[in-house]
């Protein structure tokens, strides 16, 4: 049987209380998918290192990475990093307008109209991802 919260340790509360997705602000999304996205971002780059070392097997090395590159797999990661970008940039852009001291008043606005403009632009970058 499930232990009530009350009953539990200060530190399996804390616990789980950072992994309980409800009731949450929208600044601590946005803290969130900062976070995510930037961490994920420097992940990238460090294997966008180890991608491109791959030029040193000379063209027939470069001619396989290409071809790998190019399986749906790589495709979707590839729609998953455009995201990440998208998120960080824009949410980034925000932070920095708020950090100046503009639009504090209507930060949560911007963040949705924001990770609007992110969803549409994701949509159409798949698309182009997908298709061309
Ligand atoms: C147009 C591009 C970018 C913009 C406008 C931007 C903006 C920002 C801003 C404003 C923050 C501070 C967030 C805060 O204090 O709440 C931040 C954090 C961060 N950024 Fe970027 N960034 C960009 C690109 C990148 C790239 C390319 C990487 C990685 C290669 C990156 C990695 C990170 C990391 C790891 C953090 C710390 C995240 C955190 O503490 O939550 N960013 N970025």
């Amino acid at each position: 049987m499930a232990v009530p919260i009350q009953q539990k340790s200060t530190g399996a509360r804390a616990l789980q209380a950072w992994f309980n997705p409800l009731k949450r602000s929208a600044g601590f999304l946005a803290f969130v998918l900062m976070r995510v996205t930037g961490i994920g971002l420097v992940i990238y780059l460090l294997l966008h290192m180890v991608v491109i070392g791959n030029l040193l097997r000379g063209p027939e090395g470069w001619d396989a990475l290409v071809a790998t590159m190019k399986s749906p797999a790589v495709l979707v990661l590839d729609v998953i990093l455009i995201a990440g970008i998208l998120i960080h940039m824009l949410n980034g852009i925000r932070v920095t307008i708020i950090g100046l001291g503009f639009g504090t008043s209507s930060h949560k606005g911007i963040f949705w109209t924001l990770m609007a403009v992110a969803a549409l632009l994701l949509a159409y970058s798949g698309w182009l991802v997908f298709t061309k």
